[in-house]
């Protein structure tokens, strides 16, 4: 870890996706850094390239051009396996839609990250049902992702991205499908979980007022970043 703590660099990125023989230039020049323990959200008109952006940064895809520096490690020089083992180790991520697997109960769709990694189910099963308790669902370790609410479903989403003490966590729009106070419930335990643990999260939101609560927003617009700002701390 640098001195300064940053624990997310990004340079020069550049995505063009070529479908056809349609080319769309998405990100035209993107730079900016996150610090360890910082809550950056990440705003924009609706297909302006947040997601893609999300994606590029979390590792899921990868650019046309730039660079990207993850915990000190410059992921874009990864093969496949290697990149798979970082994200599993290094990263979480929390999706609009939960992405839960429908035949497994919470408490294991939150080991999963763990079995993945080859760890002890005995010990697996202590983390997830602590992660479980955190994010107010202890009493809902056994039910399946049909027999829980849309709110609950994405906290069983939060609790299954902390399973492998990730150092960043990814969540695009996490609470998109979700009403106003079920959203604001879950914005509420994301910024409790980073600031409790000094977590990293990187959050696509269309809510400008959730967005005003995080340290640091991103404004992105026509392939750039329009707008950085700090939020002052509350
Ligand atoms: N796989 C792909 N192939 C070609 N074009 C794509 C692909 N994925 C996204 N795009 C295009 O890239 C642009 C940015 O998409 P993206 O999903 O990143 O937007 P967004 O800002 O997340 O939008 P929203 O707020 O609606 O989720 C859009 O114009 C989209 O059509
Ligand atoms: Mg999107």
């Amino acid at each position: 870890m640098s001195s300064d703590n940053i624990i997310l660099s990004v340079r020069g990125l550049q995505k063009v996706y070529q479908s056809g023989r349609n080319r769309v230039h998405v990100l035209k020049g993107i730079d900016f850094d996150v610090t360890e323990g910082q809550i950056v959200a990440l705003i924009g008109p609706s297909g302006v390239g947040k997601s893609t952006l999300l994606n590029i940064v979390g590792t899921l895809d990868r650019p046309t051009q730039g660079n990207l520096r993850i915990a000190d490690t410059d992921v874009l020089e990864f093969d496949e396996p290697g990149l798979a083992r970082f994200r599993n180790e290094t990263i979480g991520f929390v999706f609009q839609f939960h992405h839960l697997l429908p035949e497994f109960t919470a408490i294991e769709n939150v080991m999963m990250p763990g079995l993945i990694a080859g760890r002890s189910k005995a010990q697996l099963w202590q983390r997830a049902h602590g992660l479980l308790k955190e994010v107010g669902l202890e009493h809902r370790i056994e039910h399946r992702p049909g027999e829980l609410s849309g709110g609950e479903m994405q906290r069983v989403a939060v609790a299954r991205a902390l399973m492998n003490n990730p150092r960043i966590v990814f969540a695009d729009e996490p609470s998109g499908n979700l009403d106003i106070s079920a959203s604001k419930a879950l914005h509420d335990l994301l910024w409790n979980l980073s600031r409790k643990h000094n977590r990293t999260f990187i959050i696509v939101t269309h809510n400008n007022e959730l967005a005003r609560e995080a340290d640091k927003v991103l404004d992105i617009f026509d392939g750039r970043i329009k707008n950085e700002h700090m939020n002052q701390v509350i």
